[in-house]
C-alpha cells in the first residue's frame, strides 16, 4: 500500500534509520534497529523502560551519535559515523514528558520562540497553530494560567511551529492526568497529520501506541523484535513476550510427539516441533469460553475450540467494563484467568468448564534454559 496524504503520493521515507548501533561501555543499547516513516505517518516506538528507546531517539535528533548505521530524512544522509548534520539543521520537532514552556513569555512567544522571517508571517503561524490545537484565546496569557493539558498542547504548537519534517515525542503524555490524555493523544494525532510530519512516537504504554500508531516497532534489549500495524502486532505475535506485552495471558504447556501436542484442552497441532521439545500455548483471558458444569460434564468437544477443562471458581471480580474470574484447574491445580463481558461474578468453589478458542490460541516453543529444566 502507499501512503497518500492530500493529492500527494510519498514514495521516499521521511525518515529511514539502518542498522543503527549504540553501545556504552560493554553493553549495546541499541543493537541493529532499522526503521522507516513516511510523511503523515505515526510510528511508536514501544518497549519496556530501559529497552533504549530514548537512546535510539536522541541519535535521531543528534544529540548522541551512533557507533554504527545510518540516518536519511527525505533520502538524503544526515548522519552517520563520520558525517554529521548539526541537531539545529536538522528540521526536527522535539516533544518530551516535561516540555518546560518558559514562563516568562507569553503563549505566543513561546510558539514563535523558534520562527524566523517577518513578524506578520510569524503571528500569523502561531494563530494558525494555535486554532488548530483548540487554543486561539491563549495567545496573550501566560504559561502558568493555563493546566496541564493546555500546556502541552501550546508544546506542541511550539514544536511545529518552523514546520519540522519529523517530529519526535518521548512519553509526551505521561506527565497527563488519565482523564486528560486520551482527548490530547486523539487532538495531537490530528494537528500531526494535518501537518504530514512524519513522527516517532516513544511509549512503554501499549495502550498509547495502539491508540496513536500506524506502525508499531516492538523494542526489546536494544532490538526490534516485531514491526507492523497494531492490528498485526496484536493478533500475530513473534513470541510469548510480545503477548504478554499487551496483556494478561495464560500458558499451557506440553511435550510435541509426531507434530501433535496433547493438552487437557484437547490435540493442538505442533508442526515443526522436535518430539520432545516443549510447547507454550498461549491465550488470552478474554479467548477463554466458560460453560456451566451438568453434573460432572462439560459441553462435547468441538472442532473450533477443541475440549474442556474443568476448573474451580477461587474468585470473581467485576473490573468495570468485564469481570474477571480466576480458576483452579482439576488436571493440574494451576490458575487459569478468563474474562467475561459485564458482570459475570460466580460464587467461589463453583465448577465450570474452560474451553480455549483455537483461532486466538498461540502457539510458541518454551525457552530452551525452560525445557532443559522441564526435562534434565
Ligand atoms: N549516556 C549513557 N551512558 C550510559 N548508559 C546509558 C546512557 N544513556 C542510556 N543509558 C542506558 O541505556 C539503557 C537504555 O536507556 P534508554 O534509551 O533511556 O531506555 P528507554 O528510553 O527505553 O527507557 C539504559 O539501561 C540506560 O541506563
Ligand atoms: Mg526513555
Amino acid at each position: 500500500m502507499t501512503p497518500t496524504t492530500g493529492t500527494t503520493v510519498h514514495t521516499i521515507p521521511r525518515l529511514e534509520i539502518r542498522n543503527l548501533k549504540r553501545r556504552f561501555g560493554d553493553r549495546m543499547v541499541v543493537d541493529d534497529v532499522s526503521l522507516s516513516i513516511m510523511p503523515g505517518q505515526v510510528t511508536c516506538l514501544l518497549g519496556p523502560s530501559g529497552c533504549g528507546k530514548s537512546t535510539t531517539l536522541r541519535m535521531i535528533a543528534g544529540v548522541d551519535t551512533q557507533d554504527a548505521g545510518e540516518i536519511y530524512v527525505d533520502g538524503n544522509l544526515i548522519c552517520d559515523t563520520v558525517f554529521r548534520v548539526p541537531p539545529e539543521r536538522r528540521q526536527i520537532g522535539l516533544m518530551f514528558q516535561d516540555f518546560a514552556l518558559f514562563p516568562h513569555m507569553s503563549v505566543a512567544d513561546n510558539v514563535a520562540f523558534g520562527l524566523k522571517g517577518p513578524k506578520v508571517e510569524k503571528r500569523a503561524r502561531v494563530e494558525t497553530l494555535l486554532e488548530r490545537v483548540g487554543l486561539g484565546w491563549t495567545i496573550d496569557v501566560f504559561p502558568h494560567q493555563l493546566s496541564g493539558g493546555e500546556q502541552q498542547r501550546v508544546a506542541l504548537a511550539r514544536a511545529l511551529a518552523p514546520r519540522p519534517r519529523i517530529m519526535l515525542m518521548d512519553e509526551p503524555f505521561s506527565g497527563l492526568d488519565n482523564r486528560l490524555r486520551d482527548g490530547i493523544r486523539d487532538e495531537t494525532l490530528s494537528v500531526l497529520k494535518q501537518e504530514d510530519t512524519a513522527v516517532l512516537l516513544v511509549t512503554h504504554e501499549p495502550d498509547e501506541a495502539m491508540r496513536m500508531a500506524d506502525e508499531i516497532a516492538l523494542m526489546r534489549d536494544g532490538r526490534i523484535v516485531q514491526q507492523g500495524a497494531p492490528y498485526n502486532i496484536y493478533n500475530a505475535p513473534v513470541d510469548l513476550e510480545a503477548v504478554a506485552f499487551f496483556s494478561d495471558i495464560n500458558v499451557i504447556r506440553g511435550v510435541s510427539r509426531g507434530a501433535l501436542t496433547d493438552t487437557p484442552f484437547g490435540q493442538f497441532l505442533t508442526p515443526g516441533f522436535r518430539d520432545g521439545q516443549t510447547v507454550n500455548i498461549v491465550i488470552r483471558p478474554q479467548h477463554l469460553k466458560l460453560d456451566f458444569d451438568r453434573a460432572g460434564k462439560g459441553p462435547l468437544p468441538t472442532e473450533r475450540d477443541g475440549q474442556a477443562a474443568r476448573g474451580i471458581v477461587e474468585r470473581a471480580r467485576f473490573m468495570g467494563n468485564e469481570s474477571l474470574v480466576e480458576f483452579r484447574m482439576d488436571h493440574d491445580g494451576s490458575v487459569l484467568r478468563a474474562t467475561v463481558p459485564n458482570v459475570f461474578l460466580p460464587q467461589p468453589g463453583t465448577a465450570l468448564w474452560l474451553t480455549l478458542r483455537r483461532d486466538r490460541c498461540f502457539v510458541f516453543p518454551a525457552a530452551q534454559a525452560h525445557e532443559a529444566a522441564m526435562h534434565p
